[in-house]
């Protein structure tokens, strides 16, 4: 059973007066432990593709199953509620807490977990070990290379060990060489953890070191 199924999803934007097709009945299958590039030219919809995935962007029609389940949500807390331990995110930018150090940053993804202090605690560092990132725990984010984020937030996105994994270009504001190694460093976490992953990317040899490449046609 795969974890994330589109069946025949549509999905346009309308702005004054004109439309925007991003999908007419479009099908896509995810299967568990996958670790999946998706590319296409820019503005041919693969955020807003990851967004529906997330439940943050609407779908217009067509049946979205997660894990055997329909997802159906139709206010931005059921987006919420869908969302939470199960899918971590992680964008080109990373979108770091400044006013939180590396460790706060990590643990921020156990907010919501209902698991204690101590597990809490547990996890993270074993997270920040698993990143080779525990020296730096007491870091702020601006005092760290474009790596050393980047690692920090696919910490904070794995830490609640969430069945899916979406990344929207997350190598996009590095340089070769720390993309290598952060391409690396999520292969490696999905073997390990066996985490389904979805990653968005413009960039060839990314998604050459990922199990299969879906490509966006532009409509
Ligand atoms: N909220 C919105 N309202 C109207 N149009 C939108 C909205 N979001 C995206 N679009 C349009 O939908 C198309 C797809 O956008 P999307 O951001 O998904 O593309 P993308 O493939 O991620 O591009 P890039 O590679 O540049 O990030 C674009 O033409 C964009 O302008
Ligand atoms: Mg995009």
């Amino acid at each position: 059973m795969p974890l994330v199924e589109f069946k025949k999803i549509c999905k346009s934007f309308k702005t004054g007066g004109k439309e925007t097709v991003i999908c007419d009945n479009y099908d896509l299958a995810v299967e568990k432990g996958e670790l999946v590039a998706i590319m296409g030219k820019s503005g041919c919809g693969k955020t807003t593709i990851l967004n529906m995935i997330a439940g943050i962007e609407p779908i217009d029609s067509g049946e979205y199953i997660f894990d055997g389940v329909p997802v159906k949500i139709r206010t931005a807390s059921d987006g919420v509620k869908f969302r939470r331990n199960k899918i971590g995110i992680i964008l080109q930018h990373f979108a770091l807490i400044n006013d939180y150090n590396v460790y706060e940053n990590v643990e921020l993804g156990l907010w919501e977990s209902g698991l204690g202090e101590k597990e809490i605690r547990h996890r993270t560092h074993e997270m920040l070990e698993s990143l080779g990132i525990a020296d730096l725990r007491d870091k702020y984010p601006n005092k760290l290379s474009g790596g050393e984020k980047q690692r920090v937030a696919i910490g904070r996105a794995l830490v609640c060990r969430p069945a899916l994994l979406l990344a929207d270009e997350p190598t996009g504001a590095l340089d070769a060489e720390t993309e290598a190694e952060i391409v690396a460093l999520i292969k490696k976490l999905n073997k390990e953890t066996n985490t389904t992953m979805i990653i968005v990317t413009h960039d060839k040899e990314v998604a050459d070191n990922c199990s299969r490449i879906i490509t966006l046609d532009k409509h």
